[in-house]
């Protein structure tokens, strides 16, 4: 186990993921890489321009970021963190075949919760996808 990959979209669920990814990589000496996509979706049909709306997505995931790195400086844990932009789901299956990694930490629901939905699109495709093991944090 040498590099671990925690995908991260700004939701709580996400940092209990973060934490145990954390965890993990600490007992095995693994790299950790924190991951967040931007998502390109466009809303051309209410009449908003793709740029402002992927100009608004990369602020925000920039926040989480920030707030990811914060969280690892309290708890005086390392990781790299990485922001790619394109559909979520494909992007982390995609950058972890292409980078080797050995397993993919996801949290079971994400910052779309509704209290409805067991697991989220997102880690259910990357349970689907992904070239390694993945570990969905509830
Ligand atoms: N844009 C993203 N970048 C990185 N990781 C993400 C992203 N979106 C989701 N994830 C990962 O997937 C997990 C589950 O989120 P997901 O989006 O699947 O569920 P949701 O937001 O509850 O529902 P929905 O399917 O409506 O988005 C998150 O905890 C996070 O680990
Ligand atoms: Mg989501």
């Amino acid at each position: 186990m040498k590099k671990i990959l925690i995908a991260h979209d700004g939701s709580d669920t996400a940092d209990r993921a973060l934490m145990q990814a954390a965890a993990i990589a600490q007992k095995f000496g693994a790299n950790l890489t924190v991951l967040s996509v931007v998502p390109n979706l466009c809303f051309t049909e209410i009449g908003i321009d793709c740029d402002t709306v992927n100009k608004l997505y990369r602020a925000e995931v920039e926040g989480t970021v920030e707030g990811v790195k914060d969280l690892l400086k309290e708890k005086g844990l390392e990781a790299e963190t990485l922001i790619l932009e394109g559909s979520p789901a494909d992007i982390i299956s995609d950058h972890a075949k292409g980078s080797g990694v050995d397993l993919i930490v996801v949290g079971s629901t994400g910052k779309q919760a509704t209290g409805r939905m067991l697991i989220g699109s997102v880690s259910s495709k990357v349970v689907a996808y992904a070239p390694c093991s993945v570990l969905v944090v509830k």
